[in-house]
């Protein structure tokens, strides 16, 4: 088999690049290890910022998202039992979108498949070849056969436990994490949200956030251990706790309902430099990881495929391979802001106390800073709504596209 650019993963960046690379008339083929369904059902983040809201609406996946997506004007911010707004739309005129990405990968695939595009699902045994010669290959399982995708270019989208950055040889790659020592515990609930917009809360019992879905459903999380077993968290307990660390003077507190679906996902920072290696680029979270007190990680796997395919449209249109060899440095300038704006905000809002009430004295002075200084809360609203993308100037709000 032959193909333009081999692309591993069905995840927001896999999909995203196999879209738009389409919109220019280079072809594709997506190889996913698991089911269709699986990866649709799969409850991952929710935030959309402007700049994936209108890359999906440009480019015509849309449609759904402009319908069902929930436009958001602000946040708030509750510690000390009280809540303050971080009102975007007043501060920078932008907005955001909560839309859950499970939606975001039901619509591209539907538009893949529509245009004919080809994704094996369930390919096994995925093996990277050549990929420092002129022409990589891919080695794969499906439909119980031995196969082998020749491709100019190879995109490893395939997530943080996926084979592409492993397929680099050793010290081609430098890593920087950092690893914080706790987890969120997150529930989806069947329960009409209780505010209309995300709070995100800092309390003396550990962070806990409020989010949502649908109208009809709830998104919550709560700041646990590395290690915490899920099954020490009877519903009762989650509720007890949600209630004790988001319930605020005016009497405000989540709606229960039943809970649906809860997990325990761990909180790291994670970044690869550079983010190619011959004819293999990585984007999304095989490159980096980003905690999610900042909503980043599918905008960020969103940009960095924006960026590769800009490069290998212009490698196709005019052979210049300038783009695709300015593609790492390009990423990793996005990718270190964002990366520096999920600490700041892990910072802020998490309980990491040594002991000594130092850091819960400046995280309260943080927290009242930025909710009450122009400036401050600017640049937050700045960062969350998504900074502006290199060679892009940042539009008037979401609102006018999506209603
Ligand atoms: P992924 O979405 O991980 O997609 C990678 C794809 O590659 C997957 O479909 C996977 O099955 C496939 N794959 C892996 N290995 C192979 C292989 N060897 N061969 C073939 N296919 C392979 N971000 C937030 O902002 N807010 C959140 O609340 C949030 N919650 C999260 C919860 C969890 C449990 C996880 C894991 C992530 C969460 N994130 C969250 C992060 C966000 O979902 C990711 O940043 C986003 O999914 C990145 O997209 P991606 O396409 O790079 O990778
Ligand atoms: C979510 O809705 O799942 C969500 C919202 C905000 C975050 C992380 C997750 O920072």
């Amino acid at each position: 088999m032959r193909t333009q650019v081999g692309i591993i993963g069905a995840g927001p960046a896999g999909l995203m690049l196999s879209h738009l690379l389409h919109r220019q008339g280079i072809e594709s083929v997506v190889l996913e290890a698991h089911t269709r369904q699986y990866v649709e059902q799969r409850v991952r983040a929710g935030v959309l910022e402007q700049n994936t809201t209108e890359l999906l609406i440009e480019t015509g996946v849309g449609a759904r998202l402009q319908k069902e997506g929930l436009v958001h004007r602000g946040i708030e911010l509750s510690f000390a039992g009280e809540r303050h707004r971080i009102d975007f739309q007043d501060l920078i005129g932008r907005s955001i979108t909560v839309y859950g990405q499970q939606e975001v990968i039901k619509d591209l695939i539907a538009a893949r498949v529509t245009a004919g595009g080809q994704i094996y699902f369930e390919a096994r045994g995925i093996s990277l070849e050549g990929l420092d010669g002129p022409t990589p290959a891919i080695r794969f399982e499906a439909d119980g056969e031995r196969r082998e995708l020749h491709c100019d270019f190879i995109a490893g989208c395939d997530g943080s436990h996926g084979i592409s950055r492993a397929s680099i040889p050793e010290g081609a790659l430098q890593t920087f994490e950092r690893i914080y020592p706790f987890a969120w515990l997150g529930i989806l609930a069947e329960a009409p949200p209780a505010s209309e917009e995300i709070i995100y809360t800092y309390h003396e019992r550990g962070f806990a956030l409020f989010s949502m879905r649908s109208p009809q459903i709830t998104r919550l999380y709560l700041q646990c251990a590395p290690d915490e077993d899920i099954a020490l968290w009877p519903d009762e307990r989650i509720w007890q706790e949600l209630h004790t660390r988001m319930g605020t003077r005016d009497g405000w507190r989540p709606s229960e309902g039943p809970i649906l679906q809860k997990g325990v996902t761990g909180v790291r920072s994670l970044v690869t430099e550079p983010m190619q290696y011959g004819r293999l680029f990585l984007a999304g979270d095989s490159a980096h990881i980003v905690p999610p007190t900042g909503a980043k990680g599918m905008n960020l796997a969103i940009a960095d495929v924006r960026v590769l395919a800009k490069g290998l449209a212009a490698f196709y249109a005019s052979g210049s391979r300038k783009l695709l060899d300015e593609y790492s440095t390009t990423c990793l300038s996005r990718v270190w802001k964002v990366q520096r704006f999920s600490w700041w905000m892990t910072s802020m809002l998490h309980r990491c106390d040594t002991g000594d009430g130092f850091d819960h004295r400046r995280q309260l002075a943080e927290l009242d800073y930025v909710t009450s200084s122009r400036a401050a809360a600017a640049s937050l609203a700045e960062n969350y709504v998504g900074l502006p993308m290199e060679g892009t100037t940042p539009r008037a709000n979401t609102c006018e596209i999506v209603r």
